[in-house]
């Protein structure tokens, strides 16, 4: 068998991101951050003053974005129309931003061939909320990846200390909430995906296993 595809679903803070990064270097696949796109519409929004909450009006911003993910000295940089947003969307309220319009169909429709293309072909870890289950059903190793809530928010907190701790852990279960609560492509572990819960465990100790899980599934 050919290079396989693999996607990783999980809640925010998961550990998603890195893990799928580091499983992609290792096994010499191209990485996809699928939140990234929603991050930038998110950011779009906030931008030229489109309420997140308008379908109609989140869903052109989407149309109207042209992605381009390339690597530039070892790291991933997300450019939109020719600018690189790679630092901008990983603003809080960009987050936040990302999770609104993910609610809406419009939007979801307007990246999933986007999305679609670029897992099709194998040698892809893709990572997100719907992979498993929507963006790529068909996908030889499905992941998904999980942590206590705590755990979860104490690793956002790491990543802003200067914020306080119970409003980083109330928006991060909030966020959840609407990613796991809506309509469109929810938030969810497929059937057939491998749940890891990496409570206490380090990132290496996760990598170690979606490689190996992936080797299994290429047959050696
Ligand atoms: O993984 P992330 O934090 O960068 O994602 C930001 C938001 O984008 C997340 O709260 C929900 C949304 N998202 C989604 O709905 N579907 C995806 N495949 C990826 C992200």
């Amino acid at each position: 068998m050919g290079e396989i595809t693999i996607a990783v679903d999980g809640p925010g803070s998961s550990g998603k991101g890195t893990v799928a990064r580091r499983v992609a270097t290792a096994l010499g696949y191209q990485f996809v951050d699928t939140g990234a796109m929603y991050r930038t519409v998110g950011l779009y929004c906030l931008r030229d003053g489109v309420d997140v909450r308008d379908e109609a009006g989140a869903t052109a911003v989407a149309r109207g974005l042209r992605f381009h993910f390339a690597f530039r000295d070892g790291a991933l940089r997300v450019e939109a129309d020719g600018v690189d947003v790679t630092d901008a969307i990983r603003a809080e309220a960009v987050g936040l931003a990302a999770s609104a319009v993910a609610v809406h169909p419009g939007v979801r429709g307007a990246l999933l061939g986007l999305q679609r293309a670029l897992g099709a072909g194998g040698g892809v870890v893709m990572d997100g909320r719907d992979i498993g289950t929507v963006i790529l059903p068909d996908a030889e190793l499905k992941v998904y990846l999980d942590a206590s809530a705590d755990e979860r928010a104490r690793r956002r907190w790491l990543q802003h200390p200067e914020q306080d701790f119970a409003t980083v852990r109330e928006e991060l279960v909030a966020r959840d909430a609407q990613d796991a609560g809506r309509a469109t492509a929810p938030l969810r572990c497929a059937d057939d995906a491998v749940r890891i819960d990496s409570t206490g465990l380090g990132i290496d100790e996760v990598v170690a296993r979606i490689v190996a899980l992936a080797h299994q599934r290429r047959g050696g």
